[in-house]
């Protein structure tokens, strides 16, 4: 479905400075999967998901999706960013409508998709409500359901639960595993927390300090539907463990 052929990215600022963000990154990913991205800050994770998106272009290699290669943002896909950006003059309603209006799709045949998703996200009720009047865990469920709204066969999210507190966290991660197994698309979230990254992820990547290269790929091998009480499998455990061991192992002892 997503082929990333050796990828990578080299920022240069004005004054000549010189950023390698990614270098060589090469993953296949099927239809239907989730995938979890972890590493150490600055490691390109949000460049990469930028690229997936067609939103910043790779210095080298490429992406395709369905064997189309990225060049700009596709239609069908949806992308989620770190903080929950909504439009405080537009009710909840109207904010997830607005993916509608900027793809210029028909708002008619849309709307009653909109609630439902909006009743999926346990925010029934609200529909009239203004982003202010929410809590911050709703308001992160409505940017869900924005990018979910035109039904897109892939997901990028980039720390979508970064903002929350532990709970609501949990709450929000176990929200998306629901919709996800009720309309299955292909999701990339990247996640600083590793205990989520394994708890939600078909795969868990595993990235190297900058430049970002992959320092592992597990398979997680948890039974579907997931539960919080799974932290406590001794497999769980192990995950964790292996992934902790990639980030905080000092560089010079890893093997490249
Ligand atoms: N537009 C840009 N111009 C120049 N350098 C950039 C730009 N965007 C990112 N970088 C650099 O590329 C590297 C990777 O950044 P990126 O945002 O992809 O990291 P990240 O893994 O998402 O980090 P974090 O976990 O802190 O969000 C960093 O060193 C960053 O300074
Ligand atoms: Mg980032």
């Amino acid at each position: 479905m997503i082929s990333i052929r050796s990828v990578g990215k080299t920022y240069r600022s004005r004054h000549g400075e010189v950023v390698d963000a990614l270098d060589d990154v090469s993953l296949d990913v099927r239809e239907k999967e989730f995938v979890s991205i972890v590493g150490p800050s600055g490691c390109g994770k949000s460049t990469l998901l930028k690229i997936i998106a067609g939103l910043v272009p790779a210095s080298g290699g490429e992406v395709t999706i369905r064997g189309r290669p990225v060049r700009e943002p596709f239609p069908d896909v949806g992308f989620v960013f770190q903080n929950a950006v909504l439009l405080p003059w537009r009710t909840v309603l109207d904010n997830v409508m607005f993916s509608i209006e900027m793809l210029g799709l028909p708002g008619n045949d849309y709307r009653a998709r909109a609630r439902d998703l909006i009743e999926l996200a346990g925010l029934a009720g609200f529909e009239r409500k203004y982003p202010w009047e929410l809590s911050g865990g709703m308001q992160q469920r409505v940017a869900l359901c924005r990018a979910l709204v035109h039904d897109p066969s892939v997901l990028l999210m980039d720390e979508p639960f970064g903002a929350l507190d532990a709970m609501t966290r949990e709450e929000m991660g176990l929200e998306l595993l629901r919709i996800w197994e009720e309309r299955p698309k292909t999701i990339f979230f990247v996640t600083h927390s590793i205990p989520e990254a394994i708890l939600l992820a078909d795969r868990v990547v595993v990235m190297t300090p900058r430049p970002g290269r992959l320092a592992r790929v597990l398979d997680i091998a948890l039974d579907r539907p997931r539960a919080v009480e799974m932290e406590f499998d001794p497999r769980f455990k192990a995950y964790s463990e292996e992934i902790r061991a990639l980030i905080f192992r000092p560089r010079r002892e890893r093997v490249h």
